[in-house]
């Protein structure tokens, strides 16, 4: 049977989700709510729903949510997950939150520690990596085809330049200097951290072009990050917010390599190319430093371009977990996989602020299962 959503927070990607859970036999979209009346109310007229413009009532008038979906912004695109994602994990309900889980590394090691408190799924919408090219990488991994991982070089961001360059308007992001930090790194961190794993020494070098200096824009936009996982390899991210224009892999690429194989995603939900490593005969040498794959590049085009479709997609593996009950640390993309991208975040910070230091992230909390649903 469909779970009872409601969503808070009525505006771009409250929208988004409002198209998912309409278009998921999951779920059964009952409530909306923003504080802004006429965005909640356009949303529930046009799909007959009940509107709220606050959260306590929407909670109240609807004692059987299954699920409460917030989508809601502020400072930092993610001042006011907190707040509402506290309040309906209080109330026994599980909650999927938009990224960054917070703009306060504090705020979200309470929020994951509540949802262990209650026992409630908390998730995140870590989207990027609900996508075929991810799903087809990952089975190279578990085929055995990448091997032993060696290394992981990640390129994300908007891509764009000196000519399109708009000074930031409006509270949300202007006058922050982590802005893009915080908002945006989450995406690639999580990316990074289900393909290789825990990271566990972080280096970065964070810097904006002249163009931004000169407009007074505090926004620290180009992230350098040297990074090593917790299994020996080591990775590198290249993020920047519309500084310049990315070439090869466009504004989202991810290669990851093994002693056994490489595979390489573009364009996020694109493509994915496959290169198995070469027999004695093919590989490369001082001689031939090329050398080549003999059975590849194998490609997977899945012609979606759209990056919208990771949103249905993320959405509906969320309520597939929940309705399927799966044990609450086995959730996908769940509260603390966010929080270890902003831990990582938070180094970033951290090692830009003593001038490009290695730093260990904070240690994540332990997981330990539930003794009621742990097998014999
Ligand atoms: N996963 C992705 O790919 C992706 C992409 C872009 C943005 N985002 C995230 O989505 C979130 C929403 O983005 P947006 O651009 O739609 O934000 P927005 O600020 O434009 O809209 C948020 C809406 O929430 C409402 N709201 C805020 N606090 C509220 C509260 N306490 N109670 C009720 N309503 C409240 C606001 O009135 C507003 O209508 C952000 O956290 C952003 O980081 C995710």
């Amino acid at each position: 049977m469909a779970l009872k959503v409601g969503i808070i927070g009525m505006r771009g990607i409250g929208n988004q989700h409002v198209d998912a859970h309409m278009n998921d036999e999951l779920s059964d979209l009952v409530a909306v709510c923003d504080v802004v009346k006429e965005r909640a109310d356009e949303v529930a007229e046009k799909h007959s729903l009940k509107a709220y413009y606050s959260l306590k009532d929407m909670l109240a008038d609807n004692p059987d949510l299954d699920v409460v979906d917030v989508t809601t912004g502020g400072f930092e695109n993610g001042s006011w997950h907190y707040e509402p994602a506290m309040e309906a994990m209080d109330a026994g309900k599980h909650v999927l939150v938009e990224k960054p889980l917070s703009n306060d590394v504090n705020e979200a090691r309470q929020m994951v520690k509540l949802a262990a408190e209650k026992k409630v799924y908390l998730g995140c919408n870590l989207n990027h990596y609900f996508t075929p090219p991810a799903e087809k990488a990952r089975e190279y991994m578990d085929e055995g085809k990448i091997g032993e991982l060696v290394y992981c070089l990640h390129k994300m961001g908007f891509s764009a330049g000196e000519a399109t360059y708009q000074p930031p308007t409006g509270s949300r992001l202007v006058g922050f200097p982590y802005a893009h930090l915080k908002a945006f790194l989450s995406h690639p961190f999580s990316v990074m951290r289900y393909f290789c794993g825990d990271v566990t020494h972080i280096q970065a070098f964070v810097d904006r072009p002249g163009f931004r200096k000169s407009a007074s824009d505090v926004m620290l936009s180009t992230v350098s990050c040297n990074v090593r996982f917790a299994n020996g390899a080591v990775g590198y991210l290249l993020s920047q917010r519309g500084d310049a224009t990315y070439g090869l892999g466009g504004w989202w690429s991810l290669e990851v390599a093994g002693t056994k194989g490489t595979f390489c995603i573009e364009n996020c939900i694109e493509k994915v190319t496959y290169w198995p490593a070469p027999s004695p005969e093919a590989a490369g040498s001082a001689e031939n430093p090329t050398g080549g794959s003999d059975a590849g590049p194998i490609v997977t085009d899945t012609g979606i371009t759209d990056f919208g479709a990771t949103f249905p997609r993320r959405i509906h593996a969320f309520m597939e977990d929940v309705s399927n009950k799966v044990p609450l640390e086995s959730l996908r993309a769940n509260g603390r996989d966010a929080l270890a991208a902003l831990e990582y975040t938070w180094a970033v910070i951290e090692s830009y602020e003593q001038g490009g230091a290695m730093v260990r992230p904070h240690p994540l909390p332990p997981v330990h299962g539930d003794p009621a649903t742990l097998l014999e």
